[in-house]
């Protein structure tokens, strides 16, 4: 949620913050701008829109120097125009800072600062508030020594802020000097040859540097171009490891794919191979999950568990709730982070809390996750990015290996985090009541699901047909039941974030309470029916909405084919595979589907409107 991205070295600042910011345009596309400093004048360029405006209006007006900092934004306080497009300038025009996060008392500070001075603020944003207010202390401030002048500046208005930040400042009379803190909102410190890099994610400098240093919050860099200074908020020096970057720059290229969304659809093969990759044991019948840093006693002594997170991860953990469940019959309840963290959850001290997040920086999760461990539970996370503020900041976990994820709407993350809850279900259970043919069953389906993916992901051209022929729906609705109650939710999930269709999941059997109301001929029920245990429960729904004349695209496998004939108008027939593995499978054709009615439909796969990937605000 917003990106920065800051220079200091020996090349021209421009390019590499527009390479930068355009990795990073998946965490907000509102509007962009960079602050290149330039002898003693900040050169600023910003403007509503994407990177590639900002781009255009900076090979109109180029700006040249060797350090600075660049921004773009997703819109919290002030609507997406120009003026509140980032950098922001304090009251002298020498001070320009880019921001990530909210300044939840910016009120009270901008009136703090008009009672003390003169301030004239040409943005509604919380962020100008913050530069005035570095910029007042630092006039306030004596000391030859500018660049401590500065810290020391930064650090005293951040004391005053309540709320979340990641920031880059720089002074037009401070060469080659940048400062970044955070608080709640990511930033790492990218370590070069004469030249050193800040960042909201790795992935903005990775095509520079893989040595990186992940800032926790309450840190203050200075950083120029041989040397760095890390201290606290108030002031301490503390050490800092420099650590290497597990991907590089070609992980993070679209290849010959037209949209990301589409790379991660077909890495799936190869993202579930991963996340299981080392961790089976045909030996013991089980999964191997040393990460999760519990002996086997307190594995055993888990009574509850308790799975946390926003979007697609929480629908991950809907579907670990059936699974650990089934496997573990362990009590396990899935919490929206965002309610979790501000509600009395009655726990009992046998709970087990899994924080599930693909960038590990969702706030909502994070603070789920804090809360949990506040009041004493054992809290894991299940994160993709392995330098994240949760991966950290838990007491164990599990990191999904899926690789860099840069569509928007998350896919190959979701079927790594599916992967994942079978293994804490399938280790779990193992320790109770699984026998040893249930877990060498799992073991071996688990192991044949990378070759049924590449099954599935043959039949792309057919659910594209399927997508042309629907291209003028009004919406659709999506059904499952048990394992694939949560992949008729998160298919409907996929088709709102990416073709802006209203659509919605349900257990297949609520149909008859309400939503039977709906169908009409110009909306498509969309039935995820598995040749499994409730097939012939489905069977019935799909008969009731077929009476009422509601088009059905069903997907399901093994004789499903067969008995569906004459019924669904559109059948998608995928392996067969255990009902608790089915949803790894049965939620690929609805990912396939939701991106080729968006790309029929002209939308911006990757990039879709009003949305950004990592949400680093409440
Ligand atoms: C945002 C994204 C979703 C994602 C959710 C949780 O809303 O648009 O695609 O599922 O955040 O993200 P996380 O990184 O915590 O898995």
């Amino acid at each position: 949620m917003c990106g920065i991205v800051g220079y200091v070295g020996r090349s021209e600042a421009a390019p590499i913050l527009l390479d930068g910011l355009r990795r990073l345009e998946y965490r907000g596309y509102d509007s962009a701008g960079v602050a290149i400093v330039d002898g003693d004048r900040v050169e600023t360029r910003k403007c509503a829109g994407r990177i590639a405006a900002l781009a255009k209006l900076m090979a109109e007006k180029p700006a040249s120097g060797s350090f600075g900092i660049s921004h773009t934004r997703w819109a919290t306080h002030g609507k997406v125009n120009d003026e509140n497009a980032h950098p922001h300038f304090d009251a002298s025009g020498k001070i320009a800072l880019v921001h990530n996060g909210v300044i939840e008392n910016y009120q009270a500070l901008k009136e703090q600062l008009n009672r003390d001075g003169n301030h004239d603020f040409h943005s509604q944003t919380d962020t100008e508030v913050l530069a005035h207010l570095i910029g007042s202390i630092y006039q306030q401030l004596d000391g030859k020594d500018s660049k401590a002048r500065l810290v020391n500046a930064v650090r005293a208005a951040l004391k005053q802020v309540i709320g979340t930040y990641g920031i880059a400042v720089v002074h037009a009379n401070i060469p080659d000097f940048i400062i970044g803190a955070r608080r709640g909102s990511p930033l790492v410190l990218g370590v070069g040859k004469d030249e050193n890099f800040l960042a909201s994610d790795v992935s903005a400098i990775v095509a520079y540097t893989r040595d990186a240093v992940y800032l926790n919050d309450f840190d203050v860099v200075a950083v120029e171009r041989d040397k760095f200074e890390i201290s606290s908020l108030a002031g301490e020096t503390g050490d800092h490891q420099v650590s290497k970057v597990e991907f590089t720059a070609e992980d993070i290229k679209k290849g010959d794919y037209p949209h990301y969304m589409l790379k991660e659809i077909f890495e799936q093969p190869d993202s579930v191979r991963d996340a299981m990759r080392g961790r089976l044991s045909l030996e013991d019948c089980t999964a191997k999950l040393g990460g999760l840093n519990m002996t086997p006693e307190q594995l055993r002594d888990v009574g509850r568990v308790v799975l946390t997170g926003c979007g697609t991860a929480l629908h991950a953990a809907m579907v670990g709730e059936y699974l650990i469940e089934q496997l573990a019959s362990i009590p396990t309840e899935v919490e929206y982070a965002s309610e979790f963290r501000h509600r009395n959850t009655p726990m009992t001290p046998d709970t087990l809390v899994f924080a599930v997040s693909q960038s590990g920086e969702t706030a909502d999760t994070l603070g789920a996750l804090r809360e949990s461990r506040r009041k004493g539970y054992r809290t894991l996370g299940i994160c993709n990015n392995v330098a994240s503020t949760i991966a950290r900041e838990s007491d164990g976990g599990v990191y999904m290996h899926a690789g860099p994820e840069i569509g928007v709407a998350a896919t190959k993350s979701f079927t790594s985090q599916l992967v994942i809850l079978t293994l804490i279900g399938l280790l779990l259970g193992r320790m109770r009541n699984l026998s040893t043919a249930e877990g060498t069953r799992i073991i071996k389906e688990l192991e044949t699901l990378p070759g049924q993916i590449e099954e599935v992901l043959k039949l792309s051209d057919q659910v594209k047909a399927i997508a042309k022929k629907y291209v003028d729906v009004g919406g659709m609705l999506f059904f499952g039941r048990q394992f694939n109650f949560p992949i008729a939710v998160e298919g409907a999930l996929k088709m709102k974030e990416i073709t802006y269709l209203f659509a919605e999941g349900h257990p297949s059997a609520e149909l008859k309470h309400g939503i039977i109301a709906l169908v009409r001929p110009d909306l498509p029920s969309i039935f995820i029916a598995p040749d499994d245990a409730v097939f012939s429960k489905n069977l019935n729904n799909i008969e009731q909405i077929k009476a009422r004349k509601g088009p059905i695209i069903a997907i399901t496998s093994g004789n499903g084919a067969k008995q569906l004939k004459g019924l669904a108008n559109e059948i998608v027939s995928l392996p067969d595979v255990a009902d608790c593995l089915s949803p790894i499978l049965t939620v690929i054709p609805l990912q396939l589907l939701a991106y080729h009615l968006a790309v029929e439909l002209g939308r911006d796969v990757d990039k879709p409107r009003n949305l950004a990937k990592s949400v680093t605000v409440e």
